[in-house]
């Protein structure tokens, strides 16, 4: 807290208000006496409000910048695995060899989900989406997992988190071989985070799938760059949930549910179709076009970002990966492939997307290499699921552990009929 304030005067009445300043990022005016006054501020979509204080993860939009717990992404990225990150965001510290080594051993102890919960998959349609299992699933786990919980036990926190983040994997993985009427493969132990993933994605019981160390790298950067990113839509959704001291599988089937919606975590699958449909880039033109036409619902999906207004940092990292992939696997002159590439470098270049600041998000690219590594489109959101979760319950550890945490209820502008009686 500093000794500035902000003065608030209405109708001739003067109110200080305190401002608040984090350890980095603008400062912000505490309101929280407002109410004392009958006063309320009004700030749909939170463009302007902070609905909390955290120390997880800081983004800095005009600078491109994103810590993880003080780390730049670009350093995590290149130096990190996904479950050294997932350590870092729930604990604040990166781990040692040792805690290292106790937790990739308690992650996979718990990469099993209950036998029962299997007969959970069979009840959803065959053409069911992933992420319609995946809500239904992880939901299903307070059923398994929550009868010996207290939420303001840090132990049990630790615990279900550790649940959560082990059995993701194997509940996203078993979501896409549901689909396609196949056997379930089991979590393999020994084939680290990101090639369990992908082992159980892609092998069979009668094809063994031969794990790639560079497309294995590449989607172990995915995780890392997806794991975290301060009080986005579905990261809110955890919180606001959780606030009301709901069990964790709930709060995190909540965050499922937020994340698929295109205009957050399904943007990379909504990238993916844009492009099919764009088809060749003849028509690049025309898609462009439409994404300015205020009368066109029509976005450029994996363009844009709420806070960052200049360059998304993962992005960079992504599109850098993206051609590792590409070339790995003799893609680059795939039409789609190259499409992208020519709708990047046109949109980069127009007026409309320069004023605005529109540039290619993290989905853009991110949605390119796993088509390449040929992971569907429907699963993209279901893999940002898996590697958000690292966020999810570590910004719903933070919260539960804060003894000044609040129950979530916003107010609201009334416009509806004033009161009137039934005649
Ligand atoms: C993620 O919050 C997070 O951190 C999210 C995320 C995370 O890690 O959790 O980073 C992940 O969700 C990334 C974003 C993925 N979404 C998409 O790629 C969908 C396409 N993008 C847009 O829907 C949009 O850019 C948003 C939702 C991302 C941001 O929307 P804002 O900040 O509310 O921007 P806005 O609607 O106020 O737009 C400002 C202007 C408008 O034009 P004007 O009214 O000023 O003339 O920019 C235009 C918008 O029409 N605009 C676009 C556009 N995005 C904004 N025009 C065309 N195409 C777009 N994609």
């Amino acid at each position: 807290m500093t000794s500035r304030k902000a003065k608030l005067i209405i109708d001739g009445k003067e109110i200080d208000l305190p401002i608040i300043e984090g350890t980095m990022g603008p400062p912000s005016i505490d309101i929280r006496t407002l109410s004392q006054e009958g006063l309320y501020t009004f700030d749909p979509g939170y463009i302007s409000t902070a609905s909390c204080s955290s120390a997880i993860t800081f983004v800095d939009g005009l600078n491109s910048q994103l810590l993880y717990r003080g780390y730049p992404i670009e350093q995590l990225a290149e130096k990190c695995d996904f479950l050294d990150v997932s350590y870092l965001l729930f604990n604040g510290e990166l781990p040692d060899a040792k805690e290292k080594e106790v937790f990739q051993s308690t992650i996979n102890g718990h990469s099993l989900i209950h036998d029962q919960l299997t007969s959970v998959f069979k009840g959803f349609r065959r053409d069911a989406h992933p992420m319609a299992v995946m809500i239904g699933v992880v939901g299903s786990m307070s059923a398994f997992y929550f009868d010996d919980m207290d939420v303001s036990n840090r132990k049990h926190r630790r615990l279900s988190a550790e649940r959560l983040l082990a059995k993701l994997p194997t509940i996203g993985a078993w979501s896409y071989t549901y689909n396609l009427g196949l056997p379930f493969v089991y979590p393999q132990n020994d084939l680290g985070y990101a090639g369990n993933f992908l082992n159980m994605m892609f092998s069979s019981p009668n094809k063994k799938y031969q794990n790639n160390p560079v497309l294995t790298r590449a989607f172990e950067k995915i995780l890392i760059l997806h794991a975290d990113h301060e009080q986005n839509a579905s990261t809110s959704t955890v919180r606001l949930v959780g606030s009301s001291g709901a069990n964790p599988y709930a709060c995190i089937a909540s965050g499922i549910a937020s994340l698929w919606g295109p205009a957050h975590g399904g943007a990379n699958e909504a990238t993916l179709k844009m492009l099919a449909e764009i088809k060749n880039e003849s028509r690049i033109g025309e898609y462009i076009n439409r994404a300015k036409d205020k009368d066109d619902e029509f976005r450029l999906m994996g363009f844009g970002h709420r806070v960052y207004r200049n360059k998304d940092p993962r992005s960079e990292i992504m599109k850098v990966t993206c051609h590792e992939v590409l070339d790995e696997l003799n893609l680059s002159n795939e039409p789609l492939f190259k499409l992208a590439l020519a709708l990047e470098k046109i949109a980069l270049e127009d007026e409309y997307f320069i004023e605005r600041k529109l540039f290619p998000n993290v989905d853009f690219y991110s949605g390119i290499v796993m088509k390449a590594l040929g992971i569907p489109n429907s699963m993209f959101t279901a893999v940002f699921a898996i590697a958000r979760t690292a966020g999810w319950v570590s910004h719903w550890n933070e919260m539960m552990g804060d003894k000044n945490n609040k129950i979530g209820r916003p107010r609201q502008i009334y416009t509806g009929k004033t009161q009137r009686n039934i005649s």
